[in-house]
C-alpha cells in the first residue's frame, strides 16, 4: 500500500513539474508580461517606454509603447506584423527583430494585448 501512495505522489509532482515548464514555454499559459520582460525589455525597456539597458546603443531608438499618440496610429495587425516579421516589413528599422521564428501565435497576441495594456489604448 506505502509504495502505491509513493508511486502517485511521484506521478503527481514529475506531472505538475513538467505542467510548469511547459506553462514557462507558454504552451498552456501565454503571459504577454513575461514573454515581453523577457525578451522586449532589454531594449524597449521593463516599462515598454523604449529605454531598456540596449536602447542606448540603437539609432533610431526602439519604440516606447507607452506613447499613446503613436500606439492609437497601429492596427493590432500592424503591431502583430511589426513582432511576427520584424521592423523592416512595417517599414521601420531592421534594428526591430522578427519574432516570428521564435514566439507561437498565441505568444504574439499575448504581447499585442500587453502593448494595449502598457499604452492603455485600443489603437485603430
Ligand atoms: C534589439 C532591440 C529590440 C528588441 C529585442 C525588440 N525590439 Fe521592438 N523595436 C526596436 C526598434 C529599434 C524599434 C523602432 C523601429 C523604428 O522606429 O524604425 C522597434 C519597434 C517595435 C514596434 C513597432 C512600433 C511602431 O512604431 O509601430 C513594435 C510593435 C515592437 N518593436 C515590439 C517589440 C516586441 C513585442 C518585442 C519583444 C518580442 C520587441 N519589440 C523586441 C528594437 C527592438
Amino acid at each position: 500500500m506505502r509504495k502505491i501512495v509513493i508511486f502517485f505522489v511521484v506521478i503527481i509532482f514529475t506531472s505538475l513539474y513538467s505542467m510548469h515548464a511547459r506553462a514557462e514555454e507558454g504552451y498552456f499559459f501565454t503571459s504577454g508580461e513575461k514573454i515581453y520582460n523577457r525578451y522586449c525589455s532589454p531594449c524597449h525597456g521593463i516599462k515598454g517606454d523604449g529605454k531598456g539597458f540596449n536602447a542606448k546603443n540603437l539609432d533610431p531608438r526602439p519604440a516606447n509603447h507607452t506613447n499613446i499618440e503613436l500606439m492609437n496610429r497601429r492596427t493590432d495587425k500592424e503591431l502583430y506584423d511589426a513582432i511576427s516579421r520584424g521592423g523592416r516589413f512595417v517599414g521601420k528599422s531592421t534594428l526591430m527583430p522578427p519574432w516570428g521564428e521564435t514566439l507561437n501565435k498565441p505568444q504574439i497576441e499575448s504581447l499585442v494585448l500587453y502593448l494595449r495594456k502598457l499604452c492603455t489604448c485600443r489603437g485603430l
